[in-house]
C-alpha cells in the first residue's frame, strides 16, 4: 500500500471484531513506528500496548467511572471551545456520526449510550495508550502526534482498524493504575484498534476535509 492509499483509505472505526492482531503483527507495527521524527529525536511517546484480560478489566472500570459521571480528571485540560470555521466542522462531523448511528440530534441518552461505547474501546480486541513523561509539553506533544499517525498508518497497511480517542485520556489515573504506570508519565489519549466490524452502523460514516484553496497558503 502506498503512503497516499494509506493516508486515504484511514478513517477512524467505531466497532471490532474480536478477533485478535497477532503478537507477530503487533510488534512488527509498534517497531516500525519507533522510525517516527521528534525534536531531537528524544521519541517522547510512551506507547501501553493493552490486550486480553486487562483490556477487559480497564473498560470495566473506564465504562463504570464513565457512567458514574465522575468528574473526568485529564492530564491536560480538555475544555477548550471550537468556535467559528473550527465549530462548524465539528458540528458537521458530529451531525455525520450520528447520523450514521441514526441518532436525532437532540436524542441525549442516545448520544450519552453513543458517546459511552468509547470508554468500551468500540469492542476492539486492543488499544494503545500514549503517554509522555514529566515535563514534556506542547513540544513533545507534537512529536506524539506524529507517532500516533504512523501507528495508524501501519495499521491500515496491515488491514487493522483504529480510533484515535481522546475520551481515553480523561479518567488518566484509573487507567495508571490498571497498567502499573507511575505518576509522573501523563496520558495524552488512547487508540483502539482491531479488525473492522463491517456491520456497525457507526462505520458506515465518513467525514469530509476542507478544500486545500481553504487551507493551505502557498508562498514564492
Ligand atoms: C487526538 C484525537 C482524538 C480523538 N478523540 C476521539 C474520541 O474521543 N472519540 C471518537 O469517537 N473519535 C475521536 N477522534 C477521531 C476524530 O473524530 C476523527 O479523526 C475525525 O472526525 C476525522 O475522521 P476520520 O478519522 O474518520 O478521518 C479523535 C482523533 C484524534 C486525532
Amino acid at each position: 500500500m502506498s503512503v497516499e492509499e494509506a493516508i486515504r483509505t484511514r478513517r477512524s472505526v467505531r466497532g471490532f471484531l474480536q478477533r485478535e492482531v497477532s503478537d507477530d503483527v503487533l510488534r512488527k507495527i509498534f517497531a516500525v513506528a519507533q522510525w517516527s521524527p521528534s525534536n531531537c529525536n528524544v521519541q517522547p511517546w510512551s506507547p501501553h500496548v493493552v490486550s486480553g484480560q486487562t483490556l477487559k478489566r480497564l473498560r470495566e472500570a473506564l465504562t463504570s467511572a464513565g457512567m458514574r459521571d465522575e468528574p473526568i480528571k485529564p492530564d491536560w485540560p480538555a475544555d477548550g471551545v471550537f468556535t467559528g470555521i473550527y465549530r462548524e466542522r465539528q458540528v458537521d462531523a458530529a451531525r455525520t456520526l450520528y447520523g450514521a448511528m441514526g441518532i436525532e440530534r437532540h436524542d441525549a441518552v442516545g448520544r450519552k449510550m453513543a458517546y459511552m461505547r468509547n470508554h468500551a474501546f468500540f469492542d476492539a480486541p486492543h488499544a494503545v495508550f500514549i503517554f509522555m513523561s514529566e515535563p514534556f509539553d506542547t513540544r513533545e506533544a507534537t512529536d506524539i502526534g506524529m507517532y500516533a499517525q504512523s501507528v495508524m498508518l501501519l495499521l491500515t497497511a496491515y488491514g487493522i482498524a483504529s480510533c484515535a480517542q481522546g475520551a481515553l485520556g480523561l479518567f488518566p489515573d484509573v487507567v495508571r493504575d490498571h497498567l502499573g504506570v507511575p505518576s509522573n508519565l501523563k496520558l495524552l489519549f488512547g487508540i483502539s484498534f482491531g479488525y473492522e466490524d463491517p456491520d456497525v452502523k457507526a462505520n458506515t460514516a465518513r467525514v469530509g476535509r476542507a478544500e486545500i484553496n481553504d487551507v493551505v497558503q502557498f508562498h514564492r
